[in-house]
């Protein structure tokens, strides 16, 4: 959540900070705002919008010392006001995360106060402008041991050239250059930078174009490791793509293969990390928990294991069970969602092993891993995840046949298939146009599949609405007559997934219990009796032959696509949907 980024050295701040701002946008994109220090003083420039508002201001903003933002609302709307940095006295701040107890300080320390902004992250302006005495670093160690919540804040004041980090439980890093130092809240703002300092909580760094400080909690000088910057620089080139949307779904084959190969070379130690367990928790959020669902089929199947999914907010709230030899598996696209982090520390707390499925190494949930599958997806910059979703259920997939006691060249050569059948139903998505337009048209759309196409219901589903706005619900197909049905009518697409032959007769019947009430339907499907079945009483999507396990992949595919052409028909930005941001770092 939010993107921040901070520069000190010899060059003009402002156009370094906007170039890493725009790298982070998928962080969040509803304001936008930069502020630097030239002569002991500070300009602030700050805008509702996305953070190409701030390009008209970048040349009147003068200084080589400066933080930048760009914001998905927490506290307060999206607004020029609420927008970072604030400011008070000599002090101008940035900040990730929540600060829970905002309002008791607030009101013990500011009670006659007229804050600017509804922000909580205002506070911590005020705070350092309160406790100031000329001394920058007791005043960030003061306002730091008095915030609660989570935060990563980049502070410039105006007595001091050069910026200050403060963090807890929210991602910031430090980038080392010639004669400047770079912050920021992500690895890729910095991906010009060849070594990157990843603080720890509770850390106080103090950045100058000369060097770096750090300071632990109890602002004892410290040295925080420097590794070589694994982040290459989003690749923000479009190509022959209108969309990031469509860019990466065309990028499913390459994640597939990448991720397979790359499991080659951490088999054995997820092997040994797995030997002796006895019962699995798959945990994430969002996309990431769909995955697992997924997953949950593949281990239970090949390794006939016990296997339960939890929500990650969920998880990390319920006093969970961890018997000997549980392992939790995390997964996340980003290995920053805070949820997912949080439970994976739970489970780790309480004595399960855990294994982090993840496309971001040194992310904070490969820290606290024990081991780490990768997901090989490269970036991805559109908010609906697609690529990694595919890229998640290619390194499950081969997990599961680990644990299943299966060879790991044996099991990446079996799913040698998926990379060109994905481009197959990548290509042939023309035929998804009919159906499209039947969701853009619908009241509400259900996605309905039994076992395996259920949890890829739930995707679609997922993604439909994420990125179109209109209402839906991923079911079990058989469920529908438990209570769904009484919601059929004929403003409503049922969109079924059929990929199981074992199972396809029964998902028929649920077709058709929708026709007969008047409800339009479609089907996705590579059963050949269910495409002759349906043909031309309903859009049949076809999707090619294969194994039953590997359907997943493509019908994945199919529904990214639909998403993104509904949303298309509904004049809809699938690239940047309203109120969301691709890495959710607070809960
Ligand atoms: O980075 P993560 O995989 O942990 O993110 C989890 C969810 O926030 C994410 O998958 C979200 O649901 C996607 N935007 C859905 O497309």
């Amino acid at each position: 959540m939010c993107g921040i980024v901070g520069y000190v050295g010899g060059r003009k701040a402002a156009g370094i900070i906007y170039g890493g701002l725009k790298q982070l946008e998928y962080r969040g994109y509803d304001s936008a705002g930069i502020a630097t220090l030239e002569d002991g003083k500070i300009s602030v420039v700050k805008r509702r919008g996305k953070v190409s508002v701030l390009q008209p201001y970048i040349g009147g903003l003068g200084g080589t010392a400066g933080i930048g933002h760009t914001r998905w609302a927490t506290h307060g709307g999206p607004s020029d006001e609420n927008a970072h940095p604030h400011s008070a006295g000599k002090f101008s701040i940035v900040h990730n995360g929540i600060i829970e107890n905002y309002s008791e300080l607030k009101e013990k320390y500011f009670p006659d106060t007229a804050f600017l902004s509804e922000t909580d992250s205002e506070i911590i302006a005020r705070l350092l402008d309160k406790f100031y005495d000329g001394d920058f670093l007791y005043a960030l160690k003061k306002v730091a041991d008095l915030l609660k919540g989570s935060y990563a804040a980049a502070v410039i004041c105006a007595d001091f050239q050069g910026l200050a980090l403060i963090k807890r439980n929210n991602p910031a890093i430090i980038g080392y250059g010639e004669g400047e130092n770079f912050a920021a809240s992500d690895a890729p703002a910095l991906s010009f930078c060849k070594q990157i300092t990843i603080l720890e909580d509770g850390d106080v760094a103090v950045l100058t174009a000369d060097g770096v400080s750090i300071f632990n909690e109890r602002l004892q000088g410290v040295i925080r490791e420097r590794i070589v910057n694994p982040a290459t620089p989003l690749s923000l080139e479009l190509g022959d793509c209108p969309h990031y949307m469509l860019k990466e779904i065309r990028e499913v084959p390459a994640s597939v293969e990448r991720t397979r190969t790359a499991y080659l070379s951490v088999e054995n130690k997820v092997g040994l990390t797995l030997a002796g367990a006895e019962r699995i928790i798959i945990t994430g959020c969002g996309t990431a928990y769909n995955s697992g669902i997924i997953a949950k089929r593949f281990i239970e199947t090949f390794a006939h294991m016990p296997v339960e999914t939890e929500i990650a907010g969920e998880f990390r709230y319920k006093n969970p069970i961890i018997t000997p030899n549980t392992v939790v598996v995390a997964i996340s696209q980003s290995g920053e969602t805070a949820d997912t982090v949080e439970a994976a520390k739970l489970a780790k707390r309480l004595g399960a092993v855990v294994v982090a499925v993840t496309n971001a190494p040194y992310s904070q949930l490969t820290r606290c891993a024990d081991a780490v599958v990768p997901v090989e997806a490269g970036s991805e910059i559109c908010v609906a995840a697609t690529k990694s979703y595919t890229g998640q259920l290619t390194a499950l997939y081969l997990m599961a046949k680990t644990l299943a006691g299966q060879g790991a060249a044996e099991a990446v050569k079996s799913l040698s298939a998926v990379a060109p059948l994905c481009e197959r139903v990548i290509a042939e998505g023309a035929d998804i146009d009919t159906l499209a337009d039947m969701c853009a048209r619908a009241s509400g759309v259900y996605f309905l599949g039994r076992d395996i196409d259920h949890g890829v219901a739930l995707e679609g589903s997922l993604k439909l609405k994420e990125i179109s706005y209109v209402p839906s619900e991923g079911y079990p197909a058989g469920e529908l007559k438990h209570g769904t049905l009484a919601l059929i009518d004929i403003r409503t697409v049922s969109v079924f997934l059929i990929t199981s032959p074992r199972l396809a007769e029964k998902s028929a019947n649920a077709v058709e219990q929708v026709l007969s009430r008047k409800g339009k339907a479609a089907v996705i499907t590579n059963v050949a009796a269910v495409r002759e079945r349906f043909a031309g009483r309903v859009p049949v999507i076809s999707i090619p032959e294969c194994d039953e396990y590997l359907s997943p992949f493509l019908t994945a595919a199919a529904v990214q696509l639909l998403a993104y052409k509904t949303a298309l028909l509904l004049d809809r930005d699938p690239d940047k949907p309203r109120n969301l941001a691709k890495s959710v770092t607070v809960e």
